[in-house]
């Protein structure tokens, strides 16, 4: 029995961060074999199983062990994971988590969102800024579409991923404050074995590679 050891790897199934993270495997040589319909897929050239996962349960695979790797945006883990370290900076799909107000609304300082209600995704996130800040405010978390929130009578002010700003120009919201400045990394399992932490050398090794050609 063929009893090779692969190291698991854990991408975005669907999202902003799927194409580039496939691209990037692809530039360091690696071939996969099929496509997203299937949730798992090998290589064929470099001792490496794919994981197609949803963004925001990677943190916790990689916690358990359940994958050894990641290719996830730093604002997740910044998010779900700040106990998981980063191997890398990949240095694409770079993004900004900002609070944004209605453009009508008049915005001078932080202070202004004591006693809102922002809507958002991020509300560890949210709540570390404001905290620091001494800003007590309300937090509604919804999953998507955060944007609308406003539009709704839902929320005062909105915390979300700011990547072109396109969302927040269709929406009528405006950027008052840049929380964070977000890119893909590759995050590494505090659970990995010595045994794939030789196959994670030669990984970077190639990653390394590509993004220095990238320059
Ligand atoms: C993401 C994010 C923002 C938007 C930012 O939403 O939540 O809404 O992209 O990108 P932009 O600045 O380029 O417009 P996504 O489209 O992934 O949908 P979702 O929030 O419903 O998951
Ligand atoms: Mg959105």
């Amino acid at each position: 029995m063929g009893n090779t050891t692969n190291i698991r790897i854990a991408i975005q199934k669907s999202g902003r961060l799927n194409e580039d993270s496939l691209r990037i495997l692809k530039d360091c040589g690696i071939s996969i074999d099929n496509g997203k319909d299937q949730l798992k897929a090998a290589a064929r050239n470099f001792p490496l199983e794919v994981f197609y996962l949803r963004n925001g349960d990677i943190p916790q695979y990689l916690r358990d062990g359940v994958v050894d790797i990641a290719i996830i945006g730093e604002n997740v883990l910044i998010e779900k994971g700040v106990d998981i370290d980063v191997a890398e900076k990949l240095g694409f799909s770079k993004c900004k988590v900002s609070l944004a107000v209605p453009k009508g609304v008049a915005y001078n300082s932080i202070k202004d969102f004591e006693g809102k209600r922002i809507a958002t995704s991020y509300p560890n996130t949210v709540r570390q800024y404001l905290e620091k800040k001494g800003v007590k405010a309300d937090l509604h978390i919804i999953n998507g579409s955060v944007e609308i929130a406003p539009n709704i009578g839902l929320a005062d002010a909105i915390c979300d991923i700011v990547s072109s700003g396109s969302t927040l120009f269709k929406n009528n919201l405006k950027e008052v404050e840049i929380m964070l400045r977000s890119e893909a990394v590759l995050a590494v399992s505090p659970k990995i074995s010595s045994e794939r932490k030789e196959i994670l050398k030669k990984l970077q090794f190639r990653i390394q590679s590509v993004l220095q050609a990238r320059q």
